[in-house]
């Protein structure tokens, strides 16, 4: 017989990971900057229920682990979007006008660089060199690459997206209708 309260006890997935990562880390301060690296790249972001348990971990408070993740502009605190897109803005992308693309998506996603679209759907980033130099500029989307892009090409990718995005959205619907 389960006892009384099990229910409370179970841990959902995504806390179960989290303990997975934080148990392996040692407790001490200098793994803050790792730590935090790895739930990002696990989570993709942090949440603030991640930054609480890392601050447990370390015995830190959690308005210096706060701190921390938004000094360091690789650290998210907002979830990515459904479709993660990434822009490269090393120097060879630079130089085949990889500033321009970033506006041309900027206008086109309604975000900046570093957010998440409010519907969820699409985020934007700005990336370091992504090692494929030979076909700047570079755009990735949830990691698949696009190079040699124009803006009519990128557009046309970003719609592509979108209506990938209105095809899954359409079952769900008749499913709710
Ligand atoms: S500079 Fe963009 S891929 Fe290398």
């Amino acid at each position: 017989m389960k006892p009384a309260g099990d229910a409370q006890l179970e841990v959902r997935p995504e806390t179960r990971k989290l303990t997975e990562i934080l148990r392996a880390f040692p407790r001490e301060r200098g793994y803050l900057i790792p730590i935090l690296q790895e739930i990002q790249e696990q989570h993709g972001y942090l949440s603030k229920e991640s930054i609480m348990a890392t601050a447990e971990h370390l015995d830190l408070p959690s308005s210096k682990i706060f701190g921390v993740a938004t000094f360091y502009n690789q650290f998210k605190l907002v979830p990515p979007g459904r479709y993660r897109v990434q822009i490269c803005r090393g120097t060879a992308c630079h130089v085949r006008g990889s500033f321009n693309l970033l506006e041309s998506l900027e206008t086109e996603l309604g975000i900046k660089a570093g957010e998440t679209a409010r519907d969820g759907v699409f985020s934007l980033e700005t990336v370091a060199c992504m090692g494929a130099c030979s076909i700047a500029p570079v755009v990735a989307v949830n990691g698949e690459f696009f190079g040699r892009l124009d803006r009519k090409k990128l557009l046309k990718i970003i719609a592509e997206y979108r209506a990938r995005e209105e095809e899954t959205k359409a079952p769900e619907e008749e499913a709710h209708a």
